[in-house]
């Protein structure tokens, strides 16, 4: 059964990012409109805004979701803040308490280099992995994120930069992606886009939606 109040709270959503300037984030819930993910892992949960969103669209159709989230939390500093290109982060504790009211939670704080590897045995629907955005972590994320794939998990990254042949060689997940088999993963870019000052140059950053074509 559809459940109307999540409904109306996803698309009263998806219009107010749409007339935003953050258009992107409204990718992420057309798709889980569209493609109803029952299981959710999110890499990079700051401070679990989109998360709780990302559920309660999830929610419109079918009441037990199951989200798992990566992030550093409390462990942040100004110094990782920069070499990440990253933003700070609430609490596990507080942010626990926040999304458990929605959905089966389970939250693991530190590196993704190491918290990946402690979730096991899980196949989940949907992925969106927008940690932390140096190159060789999105990197790290990627591979690491194989494992909880099947036949139609959707993954969906965020930081795709446009117009800076620079930054990608470190930040974004451009070089990722465009290493990517298009024999393994139906491939396309998310329609919404954003674009800001960064360093005084104008920078488009784009999401991008990976469906896996098969089981391995
Ligand atoms: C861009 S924010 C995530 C935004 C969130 N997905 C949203 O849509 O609101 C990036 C998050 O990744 C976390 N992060 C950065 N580097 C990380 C790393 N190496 N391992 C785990 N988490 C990391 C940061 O703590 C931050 O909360």
């Amino acid at each position: 059964m559809i459940n109307f109040i999540y409904l109306t709270l996803t698309i009263y959503r998806i219009l107010k990012y749409l007339i935003s300037n953050t258009k992107r984030y409204s990718n992420i819930l057309l798709i889980i409109f569209l493609y109803k993910p029952k299981s959710i892992i999110e890499i990079g949960v700051y401070k679990g805004v989109r998360s709780k969103q990302m559920i309660q669209a999830a929610r419109i159709f079918n009441k037990n979701i199951e989200y798992f989230g990566f992030d550093l939390f409390e462990m942040i500093d100004s110094n990782i803040q920069k070499k990440e290109l990253s933003k700070i982060p609430n609490t596990k504790k507080d942010t626990l308490k926040n999304l458990s009211k929605y959905a089966k939670v389970k939250l693991f704080k530190g590196y993704t280099t190491k918290t990946l590897d402690k979730l096991k045995n899980k196949k989940v629907d949907l992925i969106f992995i927008d940690g932390g955005h140096k190159l060789s972590t999105i990197k790290n994320d990627w591979a690491k994120c194989k494992k909880f794939q099947k036949k139609n998990t959707i993954i969906i990254f965020d930081d795709y930069y446009l117009h800076d042949k620079k930054i990608i060689k470190r930040f974004g997940c451009n070089l990722v992606i465009n290493k990517i088999s298009e024999k393994e993963y139906f491939k396309k870019f998310c329609f919404f886009m954003d674009s800001f000052v960064h360093l005084k140059k104008k920078l488009c950053i784009k999401m991008i939606f990976l469906k896996k074509l098969n089981d391995d």
